[in-house]
This record gives C-alpha cells, structure tokens and sequence, in this order.
C-alpha cells in the first residue's frame, strides 16, 4: 500500500510531461531573492514609481532601463557629474520640453511628484545603484 503511494507520487511528474501538462517550477521565495549579496534592484518606492513611469513615458526615446537610445540622450550621462542635467534642469526640462529638439513637455501629464520619482529613478540608474530590469520594491519584502 505504502509502496503504490509512493510510486505513484515518483510517477506523477512522468505522466504531467507525458500528458503535455506543465510541471510547475519551484517556487521562487522572497526569501532566495535576497541572497547575501546586496540586491542590485532593490528601490525606494518613490525610484520604483519612476521606473514605471518612465517605461510608460520615456523608455522609446530615452531607451529601456534608461540605456539611452537613437532619438534622445543617455540620461543616466545627463545627470551624472559629467553631464549638465541638475535637479532643477531635470525638473524644468521635463516640464516644459524642448519643442524645437524633439523632446515634448510633459507639464500637462506629469505632476511634479511624478517628476521628482523620475528624477530618482534616473539618479538610480546612474549611480548603478539599480540594474537594468524590475526593480524589487522594499516594501514588498
Ligand atoms: C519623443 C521622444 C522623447 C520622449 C518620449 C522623451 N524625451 Fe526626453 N529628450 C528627447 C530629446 C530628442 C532630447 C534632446 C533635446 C536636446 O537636444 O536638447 C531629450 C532631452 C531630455 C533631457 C535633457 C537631457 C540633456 O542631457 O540635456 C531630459 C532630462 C529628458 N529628456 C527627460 C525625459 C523624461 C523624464 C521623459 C519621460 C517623461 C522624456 N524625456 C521623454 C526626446 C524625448
């Protein structure tokens, strides 16, 4: 009796494939996540909320992940020491664009919360404090 039960259990994950059914994976834990390495996507909730914005309203010209792309300049450059983009330009830039090169105003879309969550998540980016990817946030965990 005990025998067929266990046997029939080993041979479960046999007949799921047989059968075409998805085995499921192991789950994967908040827990294993963490690691013991520092998580390199871990964010404030205010950077993840810039991250999701700019992937609804900057990501096709500033490039996923911030990565820069054809049409607009690296950000994480701009407002690295090395690039010209203050706090107070960012904020004024990304309000009122500028029309003539081809980078719209978002003043009428974006409230300066928002502007300021994506100040943080760009200053994330170029610090490399953030990878590329989802972001974990901390108050989920
Ligand atoms: C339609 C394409 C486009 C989109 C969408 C766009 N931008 Fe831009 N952006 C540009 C271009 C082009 C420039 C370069 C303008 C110039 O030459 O001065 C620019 C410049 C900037 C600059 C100044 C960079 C520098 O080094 O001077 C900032 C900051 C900026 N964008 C932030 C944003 C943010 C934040 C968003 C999303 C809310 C966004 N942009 C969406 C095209 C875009």
């Amino acid at each position: 009796m005990v025998v067929a039960a266990v046997g029939l259990a080993m041979l479960a994950p046999v007949y799921a494939r047989l059968s075409g059914a998805r085995v499921p994976a192991t789950p994967i834990t908040a827990a294993a996540m963490l690691d013991t390495a520092r998580d390199s996507l871990l964010v404030t909730d205010k950077e993840y909320q810039g991250w999701k914005w700019f992937h609804v309203y900057c990501f096709r010209c500033h490039g996923i992940d911030a990565m820069g792309g054809t049409f607009a300049p690296n950000l994480r450059h701009s407002v690295s020491p090395q690039g010209t983009v203050t706090h107070d330009v960012f904020l004024q830039t990304v309000t009122n664009g500028r029309p003539t090169k081809g980078m719209p105003n978002w003043g009428a879309l974006l409230d300066s919360t928002q502007i300021e969550e994506l100040y943080a998540y760009v200053m994330a980016r170029s610090q490399v404090r953030l990878a590329p990817g989802r972001p974990h946030r901390a108050s989920d965990q």
